[in-house]
This record gives structure tokens, C-alpha cells and sequence, in this order.
């Protein structure tokens, strides 16, 4: 396609001192990115000034949620401006994981276009994290849970500013699982995405979004899927401590 890829790491909350020294010694070795892609990794935020301060540049690093607050009284949060004051360009918001809630209130919709925009005002680029569960998929809601979490976000952007969002599209029911969606299955969705996208917000628009597609990609089938029209790049998770970074099995042709 014409668009860049964009490939996104998501840490979850994996990691030590330790480990992240190691694999920033290891992404600073490996070799050069590939032209017209950019790659993005999602930390935890007691890691992110470390990868600031060590990690190769043209590596760039996400936080991985950010508060529907400003600064001010909101013990435990961390907030977007600050995000940007340190000196990140991205924030990945709604993945499953914060939309589930672990056993808490999960984030909604609203919620997650509310705090969407909040990033996007203060100057960072967002990973908009959709995706149906297993027993969605079944019943053949996919596109009807994927619309969902995007009509709020239709509703308050301009058309300006969706060029500082990326959708990743993941599938619940592939994350961590080791059951990714094949190539054709995963192209389908990104095809309606786009069409949606089309449809709700405009076809500039659509043609310009980054469609990132998540949910147990590796070495292994990123190639396939990144082969795909409408799949523009990865958010990949995966076992924290065998991660690595070769730029020949993810990169695009
Ligand atoms: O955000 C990416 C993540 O949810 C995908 O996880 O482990 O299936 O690559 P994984």
C-alpha cells in the first residue's frame, strides 16, 4: 500500500532494570529499519525514561495508557501532557487488556475516544486499540463491536487530526494465544475497518489511516500479513523475555 508501516511492541507490564537494559543493548546492535516504516515500542512507564535515554532514536517509544485528566490531583495517573513534557510522540489507548478492566471497571468507548482526543490535543500520536472476542467473532458481530468503539472517536475528531491515530486492530481472541488470524481473515477486517472509516469519517481519511493488526504476530507471519492491502503494520506482544528484533523477518518487502 501506500502508507507506512508502523510496528508497534506492546511490554504490557513485563519487565526489570535488567531485562530492558539487555534488549535495548540488543535493538541498538541490530540493523538498520527498514525504509518507510516506523517502529514504536510500548513501555511501562517507569521504563520509558531509561528507553529515552538509551535506546537508538529511530526507535520511538509509547507509553501505554495516559488519564482522561490534566495534571492536578489525580493520585496514581500519569497524564498525557506529561507523556509529551517527557518527550514522547505516542501513547497506545483502549487495548483489550484496559478495556476488560483485570477484574476492575474496564474503559469504554467514550472513554477511550475521550481520552483519544485529551492525547491527541496535547501533541501525541495514539495506537487506537479495537477488537472482538471469540464469542463475537462467532456470531458474526465483528464489525458491529469494531464500529462500536470507533463511533465515539468518529464523533469528536476533525478530519485533522485522525492523521495522529493509528487503529490496531486486535483480535481478543488472538492475543496471547498463539491463534492468529490468517492473513485473508485479518485483510477481511482491515477492509471494513477502512470502509467504516470511509463511511463515518471520510475517504481521505481512509485511505491515509495506518491499520495496524495485533494479536499473537511474530517472525513467523508477519510477512504474509503485512503482504495484505489494508494491514499496515503490527502491535505484537509475545513472551516479554524471548523477545528480539531482526529487521529481516518483520520488515516489509
Ligand atoms: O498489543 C499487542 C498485544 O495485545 C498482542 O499480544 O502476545 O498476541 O502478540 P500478542
Amino acid at each position: 500500500s501506500s502508507r507506512p508501516y508502523l510496528i508497534g511492541g506492546n511490554w504490557k507490564a513485563n519487565g526489570t532494570v535488567a531485562s530492558v537494559e539487555k534488549l535495548v543493548a540488543e535493538f541498538n546492535a541490530a540493523g538498520p529499519i527498514p525504509p518507510n516504516t516506523d517502529v514504536v515500542i510500548g513501555a511501562p512507564f517507569i521504563h520509558i525514561p531509561m528507553l529515552l535515554n538509551t535506546l537508538r532514536p529511530d526507535i520511538k517509544v509509547a507509553a501505554q495508557n495516559s488519564a482522561l485528566t490534566g495534571t492536578g490531583a489525580h493520585t496514581g495517573e500519569v497524564c498525557a501532557s506529561q507523556l509529551k513534557d517527557l518527550g514522547l510522540e505516542w501513547v497506545i489507548l483502549g487495548h483489550s487488556e484496559r478495556r476488560e478492566g483485570f477484574g476492575m471497571a474496564g474503559e469504554d468507548s467514550k472513554l477511550v475516544a475521550d481520552k483519544t482526543k485529551l492525547a491527541i490535543d496535547e501533541g501525541l500520536k495514539v495506537m487506537f486499540c479495537i477488537g472482538e472476542k471469540k464469542e463475537e467473532r462467532e456470531a458474526g458481530t465483528t464489525m458491529d463491536v469494531c464500529a462500536e468503539q470507533m463511533a465515539p472517536l468518529a464523533e469528536i475528531l476533525s478530519e485533522d487530526e485522525w492523521a495522529n491515530v493509528s487503529i490496531a486492530y486486535e483480535p481478543v481472541w488472538a492475543i496471547g494465544t498463539g491463534l492468529t488470524a490468517t492473513p485473508e481473515m485479518a485483510q477481511e477486517t482491515h477492509a471494513n475497518i477502512r470502509q467504516w472509516v470511509a463511511a463515518n469519517v471520510s475517504q481521505k481519511v481512509a485511505d491515509a489511516v495506518q491499520i495496524q493488526y495485533g494479536g499473537s504476530m511474530n517472525g513467523g507471519n508477519a510477512k504474509a500479513l503485512l503482504a495484505e492491502n489494508d494491514i499496515d503494520g503490527g502491535l505484537i506482544g509475545g513472551d516479554h523475555s524471548s523477545w528480539s528484533f531482526s529487521t529481516s523477518s518483520t520488515g516489509p518487502e
